[in-house]
């Protein structure tokens, strides 16, 4: 067996992200990451020589149909699904999720509940609470403000036996931590719902593992992971065929995934997530990973997380180091718990002014509620422009974290804690 050296090297990365051999540093990853060379060779490869409609019986139509199966086959890998018929490609995340939640009308009655966290972006929430205009009753599932964790004590006195869907973020894009999902799912499954899983701040960062965790409906956007602007719901078999179909009238239920891709993807976005899984796996050969694809695919992540691990504990050092300064969610790492998308605000100090002037340092980074407003705003942390957030992925260095760092000081002052 090959031996793993799970070290990441910054020239086999860089020659797969050309957009990285540009004068910015990009910490707005959560915000969209770059895309991997190989994705946009795929994009160009479809649409210079397969750039015809599916379903016709041509070679080049044919062509084209198994290159959107090719696409489908690799987020069945990414995701670890079962069959490809379990990929539902959409252009967003929102998107996705308002399908979904369309989708789901004919099998929810009035007084049916669905909870949603104070935690999560609105695209997990939004197109849930729009279901009360149906008779569905929304519940909240808050967050402890001391450690900013989803708990289940919390959760368990809002379940009742009317209790259809738990809408849940695998990592909040503010926050950072990872929550335990699997844990989640048994615990939702025993009291005879379903969960609906938020993985867009988790898809770049870790593997994801949907058999194993045992989720219903997993979704996130490939372009911050380091694909284009497309995006992937993942849902087991039985339940994306229970659903309604938002096609036309003569794609039947049993038309999965076509029946949930109205007016069909995009087949170019979708057949570069060849490309993005491609990529994983030669990353984790470059690291000594053997095996299957999907064994690669996992390297890889081991070795993001040893990298990201670094870069995480290299910002909270010195965010932790101040006094005038406050993160908004777990101030440590332990156990790699941690993505590196940190948010933070300085005391005294407007966040918009401050990413403003990291533009000037040609360090990209931002400031806002990132459409977790409600997140936000449950933490009284909406003013001033909201919160700042670096967000990092395996490409970024620690020599970059360093220039942020020193960026940053120069901005607010130099005040550590004595
Ligand atoms: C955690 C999270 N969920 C959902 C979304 C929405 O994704 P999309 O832009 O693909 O709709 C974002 C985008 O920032 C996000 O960070």
């Amino acid at each position: 067996m090959t031996k793993m050296h799970s070290k990441i090297d910054p020239e086999f990365v860089g020659a797969h992200f050309p957009a990285l051999n540009k004068d910015w540093v990009f910490c707005d990853n959560a915000g969209g990451s770059q895309i991997v060379k190989g994705a946009v060779d795929k994009i160009s490869e479809f649409l210079l020589e397969k750039n015809v409609q599916i379903g016709g019986s041509y070679a080049v139509s044919q062509a084209a149909a198994a290159a959107l199966m090719e696409g489908r086959k690799a987020a069945q890998t990414l995701v670890n699904a079962a069959r490809p018929e379990e990929i539902v490609f959409g252009p967003s995340t929102t998107a996705l999720m308002q399908t979904l939640a369309g989708a789901m009308r004919s099998q929810l009655s009035p007084g049916d509940e669905i909870i949603v966290t104070l935690a999560d972006h609105e695209s997990n929430i939004g197109p849930w609470d729009r279901l009360r205009e149906f008779g569905i009753v929304i519940k909240f599932w808050p967050f402890d403000h001391e450690t900013y964790d989803l708990r289940l004590e919390d959760l368990e006195p809002l379940m009742t036996d009317r209790t259809r869907l738990v809408c849940v973020t695998h990592v909040s894009n503010i926050l950072g931590h990872i929550n335990p999902i699997a844990e989640f799912a048994r615990f939702i499954h025993e009291k005879g719902a379903r969960i609906c899983v938020d993985a867009v701040a988790y898809a770049p960062h870790r593997a994801i593992d949907v058999q194993a965790w045992d989720v219903d409906y997993y979704v996130f956007s490939l372009y911050k992971c380091y694909g284009p602007h497309t995006a992937i719901m993942y849902g087991k078999y039985d339940l994306l065929g229970e659903l309604d179909g938002m096609y036309h009238y003569f794609y039947g239920k049993d038309k999965v995934p076509g029946k949930l891709e109205p007016g069909n993807p995009n087949y170019e976005l979708a057949y570069s997530t060849v490309g993005v899984v491609d990529y994983l796996v030669a990353l984790g050969e470059s690291v000594g990973g053997g095996g299957s694809r999907r064994d690669r695919i996992c390297a890889a992540y081991d070795a993001i997380t040893v990298q990201e691990d670094a870069l995480t504990g290299r910002l909270l050092d010195w965010l932790n180091a101040r006094n005038d300064c406050r993160v908004i969610g777990k101030t440590t790492n332990d156990g790699s718990a941690r993505v590196p998308t940190i948010a933070f605000k300085f005391d005294g100090q407007n966040s918009g002014e401050v990413a403003r002037k990291m533009d000037d340092y040609g360090i990209a980074i931002r400031f806002g509620d990132f459409h977790a407003r409600r997140l936000v705003e449950n933490l009284d942390e909406a003013g001033d422009d909201g919160v700042i957030r670096v967000s990092m992925v395996h490409y970024n260095t620690l020599e970059q974290v360093d220039r942020l760092c020193g960026a940053l000081g120069e901005i607010v002052g130099s005040n550590a804690a004595a």
